[in-house]
């Protein structure tokens, strides 16, 4: 059975991923508003991975026999200044979850639940890979500036992302 303490959190934490698959949701709907469909893609990818993170933790909720709740999802930002702002925002995103991810794991230590643990650890090496990918967006945008030719190649290359299906049912994957 899962702690109490840890299912809350954890409920919490479905929350903040559904947050932020509502987030790249709303600035793939942005970018691709803007013309820069590429840009849009790859977020709407983002916006799917970020789906499969809040169903690994509702999955090991009920896996641990309780019960997830799911909380209310507030209204994501709608516009941003220029391509550079909304990377710059993705990137301050990541750093919010790896500080919750963070701070899950001292809860996991403290409450002695080493299944938690190991779950989260997951979670701990995901967010690095996270937040080095929205540096490198941050730093490539940059690097060509908010217009002109340079920033549309940039968006063909960013539209080249595609979303991998899962392949274990933990991630939510229904075929798994
Ligand atoms: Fe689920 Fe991008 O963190």
């Amino acid at each position: 059975m899962i702690p109490d303490k840890i299912s809350k959190a954890f409920n919490d934490q479905i929350q903040h991923e559904f947050y932020s698959a509502y987030l790249y949701l709303s600035m793939a709907a942005w970018f691709e508003t803007e013309g820069l469909e590429g840009m849009g893609r790859y977020m709407r990818v983002q916006a799917m991975e970020e789906m499969t993170h809040a169903m690994k933790f509702f999955d090991h909720i009920l896996e641990r026999g309780a019960e997830p709740e799911l909380l209310a999802i507030k209204k994501p930002q709608v516009k941003w200044d220029s391509p550079l702002a909304a990377f710059e925002n993705a990137l301050a995103h990541e750093e919010f979850i790896s500080g919750k991810i963070n701070d899950l794991m001292t809860l996991s230590i403290a409450e002695n639940d080493h299944a938690s643990r190991t779950m989260l650890q997951w979670f701990v090496d995901e967010q690095v890979e996270e937040e080095d990918t929205a540096s490198k967006s941050v730093y490539n945008v940059k690097m060509i500036g908010d217009g002109g030719q340079g920033l549309l190649m940039l968006d063909r290359e960013f539209g080249s992302r595609v979303f991998k299906i899962p392949l274990s049912p933990e991630f939510g994957n229904p075929a798994g």
